[in-house]
């Protein structure tokens, strides 16, 4: 007899290029009864460390060099047909995606991003709040468009600044809201 279970869960790929700590927590989240989400990919755009936890999980992954852009980004295009995926999280990808590439997964590709935005966008964001003295960073999970961390924001969390706080500490406070965000955004999508 065939297994009852719930309505179809989205088929998600997760794109990476290191630690993966957020694939991690995103796996572990997509296994549970109320994620809408199945990951059924995770792309890397190099040998990323994070790439340890889809052989961990079993999930399929693929390894896409980036030297030339559009042949790459026709490659995952293949790919992400012919695995059905009509949905991608951005997590760590240090690739800038094109218009194109973009447009054809329109509203499907949401990116978490280690500061409070429309501040801080691109790298280095803990060293430059720190740097200007700012009171509060935090993370944002938006939807990515055309233009780099500029898309609509889906939910964002803010993170006090101590006196004497360090890239690193800060790092650590980001990123544990960081795995509580990243579900949390796409609870809020899906339901
Ligand atoms: C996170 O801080 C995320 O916001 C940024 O890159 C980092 C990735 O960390 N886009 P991890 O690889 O998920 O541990």
């Amino acid at each position: 007899m065939e297994k009852l279970t719930g309505p179809k869960k989205i088929k998600t790929a997760i794109f990476i290029s290191g630690r993966g700590s957020n694939l991690n927590n995103l796996i572990k989240f997509a296994k549970t009864k109320k994620s809408p989400i199945i990951i059924d990919l995770v792309i890397a755009n190099k040998q990323a460390k994070g790439l340890k936890y889809a052989d961990q999980y079993k999930i399929l992954k693929k390894i896409i060099n980036f030297k030339k852009s559009k042949i790459a980004e026709q490659k995952i295009l293949s790919i992400l047909e012919k695995k059905k995926i009509n949905f991608i999280c951005l997590a760590g990808f240090m690739k800038i995606l094109s218009n194109n590439f973009i447009k054809k997964f329109k509203g499907k590709i949401i990116n978490i991003h280690p500061s409070y935005l429309p501040k801080y966008k691109g790298l280095n964001t803990s060293v430059r709040a720190l740097n200007n003295n700012e009171k509060f960073s935090g993370c944002t999970v938006h939807y990515v468009n055309a233009r780099l961390d500029s898309g609509k924001i889906i939910m964002q969390k803010k993170v006090k600044i101590e006196k004497n706080e360090s890239e690193a500490s800060l790092d650590k406070k980001i990123i544990k809201e960081e795995h509580k965000l990243y579900p949390a955004s796409i609870l809020k999508i899906f339901n």
